[in-house]
């Protein structure tokens, strides 16, 4: 039975965490739309998918919504990060709203190789989570030509229409492990499967889950700040517990941590999701402090330096005002 040692307690911190270059810019795009249009500026969905940044943009005047349906006429109606089908771009023109599209440009990159694949009438497998709103904006840019592929075991039980012209793409904030094993199995039924020009599962998605796997191998506990419906976060547990962390948890907040985890706990390893800002990651470390863990060390192992413009429908009004 083990028993734990006590030792020297210290935190391992992984690099990159947090924002990613696509949440930074959903983000400060909210808030131009704010200061340019004033408030209310409408946000299709959650502009990223963590509790506390959506809460704060509340607080500043920004309405969320779930349907273009439910925004008045004339509004400003800013597009999450996550992207959108046309059907919804067309549901908002149609209503006479002026949308403003913060879908990461990462996104929109699948977006455009799911309509170049359906126009050569490939079929599309889609790998990424059922009802999750950047599969449905995915999908949504062909969804004749689109079959999506939730699991591993799912890739052994689809069916296609023709094996030779099938071709896989991505959510992009998976696996790295996962999403290669459901493709080794999609391709081992279908030899002639195509692959995307270019990896769709994101820098960020990959650099974070990088860092943990280094991190997780000498913690006896993984904290991952991130809240319960960001893909990417949740991800970051399942790779942590994967690579050798003894538990890991996700917390949106740090006093959602239990007094019980640390028990025994000589090393905790913390990580971030790529929609959390790092204010919540700083207050995790100052609680960890105040229980002995004060002594941080980061494991970074990888450098992060991109940065997208803002949407052109902001451009193109900031510039106006100057
Ligand atoms: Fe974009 Fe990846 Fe972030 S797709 S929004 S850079 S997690």
């Amino acid at each position: 039975k083990d028993t734990p040692v006590e030792g020297p307690k210290k935190v391992l911190l992984a690099a990159p965490r947090g924002y990613c270059a696509g949440v930074d810019r959903a983000v400060i795009a909210v808030e131009k739309a704010l200061e340019l249009y004033g408030a209310p500026v409408y946000v299709r969905k959650q502009i990223v998918h963590n509790t506390h940044v959506v809460s704060e943009l509340e607080k500043k005047g920004a309405i969320f919504v779930e349907e273009v349906d439910e925004v008045p006429t004339g509004s400003h109606i800013v597009f999450s990060a996550h992207g959108v089908s046309p059907a919804v771009v067309n549901a908002a023109a149609e209503r006479g709203l002026s949308a403003i599209d913060a879908t990461c440009p990462l996104v929109t990159k699948v977006h455009r190789e799911a309509v170049r694949f359906a126009r050569d009438d490939f079929e599309i497998l889609l790998i990424g989570h059922e009802g999750h709103e950047e599969v449905e904006g995915t999908a949504g840019e062909a969804p004749e030509h689109t079959t999506l592929v939730g699991s591993p075991d799912e890739a052994d039980t689809i069916t296609v229409r023709d094996p030779n012209k099938v071709v896989w793409l991505s959510q992009t904030t998976l696996s790295v492990d996962e999403t290669m094993e459901t493709v080794r199995r999609l391709r081992a039924r279908f030899p002639n499967l195509q692959d995307p020009p270019s990896d769709d599962i994101c820098y960020a998605t990959q650099n974070r889950q990088v860092a943990i796997k280094k991190v997780a191998r000498d913690s006896d506990l993984v904290i991952v700040v991130g809240s319960a419906n960001s893909s990417n976060s949740v991800r970051l547990v399942e790779v942590a517990l994967e690579y050798g962390a003894k538990a890991a948890y996700r917390v949106d907040y740090a006093n959602e941590v239990k007094q019980e985890w640390l028990d025994g706990v000589n090393t905790v390893g913390v990580t971030s999701g790529a929609s959390v800002p790092e204010e919540l990651v700083e207050e995790l470390l100052r609680d960890l402090a105040d229980a002995g863990y004060g002594d941080v060390e980061q494991v970074k192992t990888a450098e992060e330096d991109l940065l997208f413009s803002l949407p052109k429908e902001l451009r193109k009004d900031l510039q106006g005002k100057t």
